[in-house]
């Protein structure tokens, strides 16, 4: 039997163990199984403030397991922050990018196995995309959310933020009220503090099987936090062992359980896009109207802002968390059993050994849910022939028939919106913010917040090819494709013409006879490239559709 080359065994690699030396590794550590700690934290954001405290005691949970740990971090990009500058083209960009880095680090070191430490939104599906394409023993540490803030005798989150900007606009709250509210909402390290975009993604990263269950529930200034930190290091050396790759972990029947995890939690749209890259990179089947099918079917069973109730994820942690959530939905049938997690549990290990918190409020029965339909449901018609998101947020079947607004940008709609040009009834579109238009498919926070408080949250839908904020509620529609910069009828819309929305049907029609749609066609042009140099060009050039993800190859 031949031994695998190695620094700390190949005589030609001298140079490489002259710069472990360097950075004060012994020679019995060396010889040990590396553990790559990718963490993402910036210090730019309270969503990954605590990566770079969580990633040194992931290290030593790899060191007492016998392994010898290399942490590097990547960059990352808070929606929140970069709101009203060019910055919010670069978050789903950010996405590509941090999945590039944690793939190049782990092609360039051939670590034997990775922990990815992760937590604002596009950094969870980030770091599952770059475990599924290297395809070594691998651990999701999600950090956890922030707690909730208090104010005026509630709790808040950012959402209340975004909606108290359309309250100020109608008169109903003043400037030195939202002065003192943004100064309460967020009181401290973690990501946005209900299900959210981040936090779906952290319980997507359960159901998968790459994070243990009850670790990502754990908030990220908890004491707990620390701890949980160290048994992650110690399961990726356990992971190597058992050669728990993902994709011996990230099954078929794994992903199905996370799409039925994100309806039943009332989860963020943009689980969609990025399931959708997900099951592109680890090479499983998976088409958007899959997702609809298997939502449709799914009640929501948590009671969490923004879709299932006014709970935050602090209450979910005391109540027990995904593993109670897990074995809830495992009692009703709707998950997939035959799964192994990355720390060698079963599911119904999981399921078994959850905890119930006596006389909680936050995690029902699939019986007695809080909506009987689910997050979101998958829309098709003439206006979206390859396929849109509704989210749905557990509302009941709606028909909405209206007047199309047309905004060939996210920031023309948000003057029209706080100038009072919107009226109940309208059918808002706003174009030429999809992955490649935009660039990067704005998450429309500027438009969706006001909307809502202005009171026209369920009177006027928003269509677009752009996306939505898991903060977000109300009548929107987004993800639409082929998206406008690739001309799709999305384009061609006018002023006045008529749209129709039916999610009981599934369906998103443009009344416009196809005799006018073919005239439209012939005469549109193209716009010109949105960005011509720099990471967004290459951007432009190499995204695919949301209807497959928006992956960059
Ligand atoms: Fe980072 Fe919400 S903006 S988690």
């Amino acid at each position: 039997m031949t031994t695998r080359k190695t620094i700390a065994n190949d005589p030609d690699r001298a140079p490489a163990r002259s710069h472990l030396y360097a950075m004060g590794m012994s020679e019995e550590e060396m010889r040990r199984p590396v553990v790559g700690i990718a963490s993402t934290w910036t210090g730019t954001m309270p969503c990954n403030l605590t990566h770079r405290e969580l990633a040194a005691h992931v290290a030593e949970g790899v060191r007492a397991a016998g392994g010898m740990p290399m942490e590097f971090n990547t960059i990352a990009v808070s929606d929140n922050l970069t709101m009203h500058t060019p910055g919010m083209r670069t978050s789903l960009v950010s996405r590509e990018v941090i999945a590039d880095s944690i793939e190049l680090m782990g092609r360039a070191h051939g670590f034997d196995a990775l922990v990815a430490i992760v937590g604002c939104d596009k950094t969870v599906p980030a770091a599952i995309m770059a475990l599924a394409r290297l395809d070594v023993p691998s651990v999701i540490l999600y950090s956890g959310s922030m707690m909730p803030g208090r104010w005026r005798g509630r709790d808040v989150t950012i959402q209340d933020m975004w909606e108290a900007l359309g309250e100020r606009a109608v008169g109903r709250m003043d400037q030195s009220e939202l002065d003192d509210l943004a100064k309460h909402a967020c009181p401290g390290a973690g990501t946005c503090a209900a299900q959210y975009t981040a936090n779906t993604m952290g319980s997507v990263a359960d159901f998968l099987g790459l994070a243990p269950f009850g670790v990502g529930d754990i908030p990220a200034v908890a004491p707990e936090k620390n701890a949980a930190a160290f048994q992650v290091g110690e399961i990726a050396m356990d992971a190597l062992a058992r050669d728990a790759r993902p994709s011996r972990v990230l099954t078929e029947d794994a992903l199905h359980n996370a799409i039925v995890s994100v309806a039943a939690m009332g989860g963020s749209t943009n689980a969609v896009l990025h399931l959708l890259a997900i099951a592109r990179e680890a090479g499983l089947p998976l088409e958007i109207d899959r997702i609809g099918e298997v939502c449709r079917e799914i009640p929501i069973i948590t009671g969490l802002k923004p879709s299932g109730g006014d709970h935050t994820a602090l209450d979910l942690w005391r109540a027990g968390g995904t593993s109670l959530v897990a074995r809830r939905l495992l009692a009703a049938g709707l998950l997939r059993e035959n799964v192994t997690l990355v720390d060698g549990r079963r599911l119904v290990d999981v399921a078994g050994a959850a905890h119930e918190t006596p006389g909680q409020e936050v995690v029902a029965s699939v019986e007695r849910p809080f909506k009987r339909r689910g997050a979101l449901a998958i829309l098709r018609g003439t206006l979206a022939p390859d396929g849109c998101v509704l989210k749905l947020g557990g509302k009941s079947d709606f028909r909405h028939e209206g007047p199309a607004r047309v905004f060939d940008s996210e920031d023309a709609c948000y003057d029209a919106i706080q100038e009072g040009r919107i009226v109940a009834g309208d059918v808002i579109v706003v174009r030429y913010e999809g992955p490649a238009g935009g660039p990067g498919m704005r998450e429309m926070l500027s438009i969706t917040g006001p909307l809502v408080g202005r009171g026209l949250g369920s009177s006027v839908a928003l269509v677009t090819d752009g996306r939505f904020s898991g903060v977000s509620h109300g009548l929107v529609i987004g993800h639409v494709t082929p998206e406008a910069y690739h001309g799709g009828p999305i384009a061609l819309v006018r002023d006045g013409d008529t749209v129709v929305v039916d999610s009981a049907a599934g369906t998103i029609d443009l009344l416009v006879p196809e005799a006018e749609l073919a005239e439209r066609r012939a005469a549109w042009r193209r716009p010109e490239r949105p960005v011509e140099r720099g990471v967004l060009a290459k951007y432009v050039m190499t995204v695919g559709s949301a209807s497959d993800g928006a992956i960059t190859v």
